[in-house]
């Protein structure tokens, strides 16, 4: 008789939502998140990126404003991507001491570098003028050897103006070696490599594209980024090379469609890893938001719990100072 009704419920545990919160096994904490940030030389207002509504290409002056804010919120750290003036094919802007990364990075290294983390993307595309991750071949590849000196030496310029992290993410073989013997040679042997390991050629990278002035010229990333479809293990065997090379913390990108890959690297490695939650992913839920199709709030805070539960320890997302505020 007292067999039709269940003696196990998991309910009980679910009916209040202080007995939610005292059993909830994923938390987010502002610490863990790292805000984008975009700085654009040359410009006298910030320029508003129209795919990523209330993301913008900062000025020297908005973006300590904006990094500010972000310390006030609590967020753990940023991650600055420059737009120079001038492109060329050599990315010559990426690695002069007056670059627009270094400046903005002193800037904000003397503002906010006590209460976060001061992060510098380290890549060649924001400052050629193809739009490509490296330097090129007389045929249009990037080729391979040539780009991880000119990695190394941007590393090297990033750290001299301040930088507290330095973040790879042009998929070069060997990137991190050559960035981590650069910068021990020039006494950075302190600075951590936090290396976008796991990065795939997505297409949910099309809005950054746009604020990040890097869409390639011709041809795709393909050649260098990972394929959705690629091997199963692909993005362990980068992740072991990348630690093998010296890197402190690992990356994988995007963060929505590769939870799986998260998940694996996260039961793999015993450093902390990091998930990107990207461009498109942001502004996919800012449009579907803007027509009253989905509860914004909730769906930003489900997607970043659902990548906190798949194991990031950090969080890349431009949602950054919102979120840490909320949580404050
Ligand atoms: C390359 C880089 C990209 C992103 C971060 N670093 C673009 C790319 O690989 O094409 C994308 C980030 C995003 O979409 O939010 N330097």
């Amino acid at each position: 008789m007292t067999a039709q009704f269940p003696v196990a419920r998991p309910r009980r545990l679910r009916r209040m939502a202080t007995m939610r919160r005292m059993v909830a096994g994923t938390r987010l904490h502002p610490a863990e998140l790292v805000l984008p940030m975009f700085v654009k030389e040359g410009i006298d207002e910030p320029h508003p990126i129209g795919s990523m509504p209330g993301v913008f290409q900062h000025t020297r002056d908005s973006l300590r404003k904006a990094a500010h804010e972000a310390a006030e919120a609590g967020v753990g750290g940023l991650i600055l991507f420059g737009i120079p003036a001038v492109k060329d094919a050599r990315g010559s802007a990426a690695d002069a001491p007056d670059g627009i990364v270094q400046q903005a990075v002193a800037d904000l290294v003397s503002d906010v570098g006590d209460t976060m983390v001061v992060m510098t993307d380290t890549c060649l595309d924001e400052f050629t003028d193809h739009g490509h991750c490296g330097i090129l071949t007389s045929d249009g590849e990037v080729d391979n050897d040539a780009t991880l000196e000119r990695y190394a030496a941007a590393a090297v310029a990033q750290a001299r103006a301040g930088s507290q992290v330095i973040a790879p993410s042009g998929m070069m073989d060997g990137q991190v070696a050559a960035i981590r013997a650069a910068l021990d040679g020039d006494g950075f042997e302190q600075i951590p490599i936090l290396a976008y390991s796991a990065k795939y050629a997505s297409a949910f990278y099309g809005p950054f594209r746009e604020a990040a002035e890097c869409a390639p010229q011709f041809g795709d990333r393909n050649a260098y980024q990972q394929d959705g479809a690629g091997p199963v293990g692909e993005a362990l065997r980068e992740v072991r090379l990348d630690l093998d090379e010296g890197a402190d913390a690992v990356m994988v990108k995007p963060a929505l469609a590769y939870l799986d890959i998260l998940r694996q690297v996260r039961d793999t490695v015993d450093v902390p890893v990091a998930a990107y939650q990207v461009s498109g992913e942001y502004a996919m839920v800012e449009a579907a938001a803007g027509r009253g199709w989905i509860d914004r709030d909730r769906v930003i805070m489900e997607s970043l719990i659902a990548i906190r539960r798949a194991g990031a320890d950090m969080i890349l997302t431009y949602w950054a100072t919102e979120v840490a505020g909320k949580l404050q």
